[in-house]
């Protein structure tokens, strides 16, 4: 199949991941279309890691002009294109591909812009001297690392299963602030103000085992992961009384809105997509 043809026919672009088959970008997306007029469709793929590089480059050659990138690609992302914004490459991480020509595959990262608009805009919280905890070490951290450092947070710690992967990323951002990385079981208190949930361990219905002291009656807990109800993270900060769980709806939001200004040059306003998508929260 040729995704390229005539005047009409319009500008494909898509998500690629592996799941992928829960993403609401494409419902975004269509809402952002028809409210800037724009004549795209928006499409899934669901590719998996051994086949990422071969087949989006397929994607391209055929006509694609733009990708969303989610997990586990995100970093295999930054490798397959050929020039990188200047924050997807401080992330080494990109979630947005946009195809100018043959020999131009452009990656940015919209992630951190995505979270910090959702926390500051929407939610209304002020980062400045706040102490951050992140759980993950993954892709979707890499690319909220520097837009939240650049927020002069009190301090950042990031906290993953493989305890190295977090230490080693908190290294690589040691240049942008106060920042450090551990396993889980390192943690302590006192309770932070906001703890960050970007593993994907909520796509397996599971949350990992935390001490005891993390989260306090004023902890605001945030899961990038997005779906019906409660998931897995915020249950567990529930629990333990969080003065707010919230999940990653408006990040998705917001990102997919920095996407599409990449893309078409306009950026479409969030909130009747916010609104719409509000019920599903
Ligand atoms: P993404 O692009 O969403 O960050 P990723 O790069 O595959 O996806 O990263 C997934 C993250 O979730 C990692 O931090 C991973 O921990 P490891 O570095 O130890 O692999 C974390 N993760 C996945 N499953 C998990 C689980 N069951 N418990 C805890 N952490 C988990």
């Amino acid at each position: 199949m040729t995704l390229s043809a005539g005047p009409d026919t319009p500008d494909q672009y898509g998500v690629v991941g592996h799941p992928v088959a829960h993403s609401w970008s494409p419902f975004i997306h269509g809402m952002f279309a028809n409210a800037t007029a724009q004549n795209m469709v928006y499409r899934l793929f669901d590719i998996t890691p051994d086949d990422f590089r071969r087949e989006a480059l397929r994607l391209f050659a055929s006509g694609l002009r733009g990708l969303n990138v989610t997990l586990p690609h995100k970093q295999a992302a930054a490798e397959l294109v050929n020039e990188l914004t200047p924050r997807a490459e401080r992330a080494q991480a990109v979630n947005t591909i946009a195809y100018f020509d043959a020999d131009s595959l452009l990656g940015d990262n919209t992630d951190g812009l995505g979270l910090t608009a959702d926390l500051e805009r929407n939610l209304g919280i002020n980062l400045a001297n706040k102490r951050v905890l992140i759980l993950g070490a993954g892709g979707a951290v890499r690319g909220v690392l520097g837009p939240l450092l650049e927020r002069e947070l009190g301090e950042l710690v990031i906290a993953n299963r493989t305890p190295d992967r977090a230490r080693n990323l908190a290294t690589e951002f040691a240049d942008l602030g106060q920042i450090s990385g551990c396993g889980f079981a390192d943690l302590t208190g006192p309770p932070y103000d906001l703890i960050v949930n970007a593993t994907s361990a909520g796509l397996q219905g599971k949350m990992p085992d935390m001490p005891v002291g993390l989260v306090g009656e004023q902890t605001i807990c945030y899961d990038m992961a997005y779906g019906r109800g409660h998931t897995p993270f915020t249950l567990w900060a529930k629990s333990l009384h969080a003065a707010r769980t919230t999940k990653g709806w408006g990040m998705l939001v917001e990102q997919a809105a920095e996407s599409f200004l990449l893309w078409r040059g306009i950026r479409p306003d969030t909130q009747p997509v916010l609104q719409a998508l509000a019920h599903h929260a």
